[in-house]
């Protein structure tokens, strides 16, 4: 098995949902982790608490608003003083509320505003994130990204247009990233979700009826949880993912193809 002993993870949102259950799956099996936050200023201090005690590795919160491009780059610069290296960047923040209006809704009232703060949250953050991760993990020899993505690319969700368009914007970038940082050694993936039942989704307005639809869809008749989604995450960032670069994993509990 890999030795993740001793390596670092950067991971964008990681206060709930998908994004903790991806941290904790990393500080499990020993790497450390700086991760941002955006409100839940205390949530984070305490997870990053948590997980130093009962893992006994290195975690630290950092404040990060995915519609600030240019904060990344000073990001990074306090993660350098508090970490020694970079191996893994995972993008996987999203926005909610008002910074969607416009933005998640049917498409007779899709407004550019909210498509470019999607874009912004989804595609431009990968980038930015990617960049600076890379510049990292050029110097330690290598690395893994993993952009998180969702199924509502490739099947309709009502008013998810907005989001599914730029999921597919982000998977093709993430295809692009993986050609050039390969001569880094550094791999670049996405991770396709069915709908995962975190507050992303309570937020949408037919929840109740995505839910139900997702366990009549699902094989495995249930909805995902976060945990689903860490395993194949991590799965990229090991070594036995290796000769895995510019693919995207489906991880949907089989509700894409009913
Ligand atoms: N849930 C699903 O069904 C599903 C399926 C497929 C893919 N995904 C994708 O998985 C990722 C995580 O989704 P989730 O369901 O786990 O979401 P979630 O539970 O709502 O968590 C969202 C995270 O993003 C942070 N965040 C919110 N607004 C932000 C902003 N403006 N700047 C920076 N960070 C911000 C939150 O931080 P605070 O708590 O500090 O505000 C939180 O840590 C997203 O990319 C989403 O599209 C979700």
């Amino acid at each position: 098995m890999s030795n993740m002993k001793g390596k670092t993870l950067v991971i964008t949102g990681a206060t709930k949902g998908i994004g903790k259950a991806i941290a904790e799956k990393f500080a499990q099996n020993g790497v450390n982790i700086a991760f941002t936050y955006n409100s839940n200023l205390e949530v984070a201090n305490g997870l990053a608490a948590e997980w130093e005690s009962r893992y006994g590795i290195k975690a630290k919160a950092y404040p990060l608003n995915i519609l600030e491009t240019d904060k990344f780059k000073p990001l990074f610069e306090a993660i350098d003083a508090d970490f020694d290296r970079v191996d893994f960047f995972v993008s996987n923040a999203m926005i909610y509320g008002r910074a969607v209006v416009g933005g998640y809704g049917k498409f007779m009232r899709l407004k550019p505003k909210g498509l470019n703060n999607i874009y912004t949250a989804t595609v431009n953050a990968f980038v930015v994130g990617s960049q600076e991760a890379a510049k990292r993990m050029e110097k330690v020899g290598g690395g893994s990204i993993v952009t998180m993505s969702s199924t509502g690319n490739l099947i309709y969700i009502d008013n998810y247009a907005g989001h599914g368009t730029n999921k597919a914007a982000v998977e093709a970038m993430s295809r692009y990233a993986a050609v050039e940082l390969g001569e880094m050694n550094i791999r670049v993936n996405a991770v396709s979700g069915g709908p995962i039942d975190t507050d992303a989704l309570k937020a949408f307005v037919n929840y109740e009826e995505v839910k139900a639809e997702t366990v009549k869809r699902s094989a495995l008749n249930r909805i995902g949880r976060p945990e689903d989604i860490a395993g194949a995450v991590y799965f990229l960032c090991t070594d036995e993912a290796s000769w895995i670069t510019g693919q995207t994993i489906v991880v949907d509990g089989g509700t894409t193809f009913r």
